[in-house]
């Protein structure tokens, strides 16, 4: 108890003195195939963002291979934060923390920014903080001009990625004192049970001969086809808002084969605009009854699946419908990138890491 109320006061005290200061905070990511920096001051204002994508080495094999994965972050990861700082016009001596993703994510490629980042903490004296990265997918809604401020009103987020698909709630905690920028808690209300929204899109993307990632593919292939083949919708039972993809990927696969035995034609548009179709019938309709069923009226949405045409203008449509404020990053903060983590570590202030870090590979959003 008393140990409890020394770390509040000191927390208090620390808050004092940051409040009103700018603060520049050095962000780093590395967990599947992006390295990614970025320097942002008080959560919200980006004054660089370099990402070094490795999609051309990984889609000729059709994914993401692990091992070649961290040799790519290791040849690329002392340039790119670099970059960022250069970019940023600072020098490390002039940032105030240095925020690194430790999990969840591909373990050899955590522990390249990881390790980057504690050298980087050690040799230059700042402090450092570990960062989730599914959180950190959420705080990119707080990037740039956006007016989301958790401290004023809690949120449903839905982070749909290649890796990831959650219904959380966001708000603020208020056993613990921050008034500077607030901390954040975390309730999550629904996941996936198996694929990830993107995995169903990658899969169904490389079924179809499309190549990867398949995402953008199957969006803009969708264009110019029409949802003419009905794809089971799979809601689960009553009331939950857990999701599963990989029934909606199997019947698109089992379509496939299907036609390639009976020598039947197939339109891949077609196919692509179906499968669309179903998931986003699913991903959207749980996502505006879980804000209805709570009463929550600020929605955001983030992770590399919101880059989807179809899905913007779907949750645009329903959300204004249902009178439902919502906020979505420009696609550059969607997919994987360092902005949204140095934001992460600003509005998470607690997340103070040592030395000792390491990366968790299959580390769980923080309730
Ligand atoms: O957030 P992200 O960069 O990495 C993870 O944390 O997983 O998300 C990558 C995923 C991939 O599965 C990719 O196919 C998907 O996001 N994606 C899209 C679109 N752009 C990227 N999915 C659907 N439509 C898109 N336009
Ligand atoms: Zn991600």
């Amino acid at each position: 108890m008393e140990q409890q109320k020394k770390a509040l006061d000191e927390k208090k005290a620390l808050n004092k003195e940051t409040l009103g200061k700018e603060i520049k905070i050095l962000g780093i990511e590395s967990s599947c195939d992006e390295t990614a920096a970025a320097v942002v001051v008080n959560g919200r204002q980006v004054l660089s963002n370099v990402i070094s994508s490795q999609v051309e080495l990984h889609a000729k094999y059709g994914g993401v291979v692990p091992e070649l994965a961290s040799r790519k972050h290791v040849e690329n990861i002392s340039l790119v934060v670099q970059e960022a700082l250069d970019k940023a016009g600072l020098g490390i001596e002039e940032i105030d923390e240095i925020a690194v993703t430790y999990g969840p994510g591909l373990v050899g490629a955590l522990l390249v920014g990881v390790s980057f980042a504690k050298g980087l903490s050690y040799t230059s004296g700042k402090p450092l903080k570990a960062v989730n990265h599914i959180e950190a997918h959420i705080a990119a809604n707080f990037l740039e001009d956006s007016p989301l401020d958790p401290v004023k009103q809690p949120f449903i987020s839905l982070v749909a990625s290649g890796g990831h698909t959650h219904l959380v709630e966001v708000f603020v905690n208020e056993n613990q004192d921050y008034p500077s920028c607030g901390a954040l808690s975390y309730k999550i209300h629904g996941r996936t049970r198996d694929d990830a929204v993107g995995e169903a899109y990658d899969k169904v993307a490389r079924a179809l001969g499309l190549g990867y990632p398949g995402g953008p593919l199957i969006d803009k292939l969708s264009k110019e086809g029409s949802p003419s083949v009905l794809f089971p919708r799979v809601f689960l039972e009553e009331g939950s808002y857990d999701f599963s993809f990989s029934g909606i990927k199997s019947a698109v696969l089992n379509y496939l084969n299907k036609s390639t035995m009976t020598g039947i034609e197939i339109n891949k548009a077609d196919i692509a605009a179906s499968f669309q179709d179903a998931l986003l019938d699913v991903l959207t309709a749980k996502t505006i009854t879980l804000c209805k069923s709570l009463r929550m009226n600020t929605l955001t949405l983030s992770g590399g699946v919101a880059c989807n045409s179809s899905l913007r203008g779907r949750i645009t449509a329903l959300c204004q419908k249902n009178n439902i404020t919502l906020h979505m990053p420009k696609p550059i903060y969607c997919t994987d990138n360092a902005a949204m983590v140095a934001a992460c570590a600003y509005f998470t202030k607690g997340n103070s890491a040592k030395l000792q870090l390491n990366a968790v590979p299959s580390l769980k959003i923080q309730g």
